[in-house]
């Protein structure tokens, strides 16, 4: 994949600067960093954080040439990507389903993927947030959130991170688009993830809750979690949440 990389002081939001380039035509491979973001977008319609020069606050246009039932495989191909990148920082990550990176119980790193109809296809902007310094967290996530330099007392740049984390998204995007990719991605995911299997959790999805243990994933990367009744539940989006061990 060649990378077009276009760094900006401020975006509203580097995914939504990204879809725009998509949708006039934007090759994959066109990344979009902002030293700050002004409306950073989480997962379920929350808002990401995103200080001046606090966070790497990236997008990429991919325009994978995947059989869409594997699509949902581009997250978790991102978190396997930022899951060795901070690794390479010195950081000790984990990844939670579908796309958290987690040092111990502390989020890192949170992986926003949409789809946009562009002229030429569907087009996937991959959006990743890391947190660089943990100074400016406001107070609400100040416990459930950490960063690059409160976990190796390292100042990393987003340039350097940025550096480094488009090599592993171009090694691991290379690997989804060959025959076996599917596979070969979950079983990285899997090697990388505690909560591949075994995992008691809580999902929560439109208000509906399901307890249970992890269990792997299905083809597609779904979460499949075994509920106390015995029964398999695939889980294709919503929240996982951690349950204390002895949860029974
Ligand atoms: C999450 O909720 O965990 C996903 C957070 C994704 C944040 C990143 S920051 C760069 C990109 N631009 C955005 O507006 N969001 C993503």
């Amino acid at each position: 994949m060649n990378l077009n990389i276009i760094r900006y002081e401020t975006v509203g939001s580097t995914n939504t600067e990204a879809a725009k380039q998509a949708k006039l035509g934007a090759d994959e491979g066109l990344c979009i960093i902002a030293d700050q973001q002004t409306a950073g977008k989480g997962r379920h319609g929350r808002t990401w954080v995103s200080e001046k020069d606090s966070g790497l606050y990236f997008s990429i246009v991919l325009r994978p040439k995947l059989e869409l039932r594997f699509l949902p495989l581009v997250t978790l191909t991102a978190g396997v990507a930022v899951h060795d990148a901070l690794k390479e920082f010195g950081v000790k990550p984990d990844i939670k389903w579908v796309n958290d990176i987690l040092v111990g119980d502390k989020k890192i790193s949170g992986i926003l993927a949409e789809t946009v109809e562009t002229s030429t296809g569907l087009a996937v902007i991959v959006g990743i947030g890391v947190n660089l310094r943990s100074r400016n967290f406001p107070d609400d996530i100040a416990d459930i959130a950490t960063s690059i330099e409160a976990e190796t007392g390292k100042r990393i740049s987003s340039g350097e991170l940025a550096e480094v984390l488009t090599r592993y998204l171009s090694y691991f995007y290379d690997i989804l688009s060959n025959g076996r990719g599917p596979v070969e991605i979950l079983r990285h995911w899997q090697q990388r993830s505690s909560y591949f299997s075994g995992k008691p959790v809580r999902v929560t999805l439109d208000g509906i809750i399901i307890d249970g243990i992890t269990d792997g994933l299905e083809e597609n990367g779904a979460l499949r979690v075994r509920t106390v009744g015995g029964s398999v539940k695939i889980v294709q989006a919503g929240d996982v949440e951690r349950l204390r061990p002895n949860y029974e």
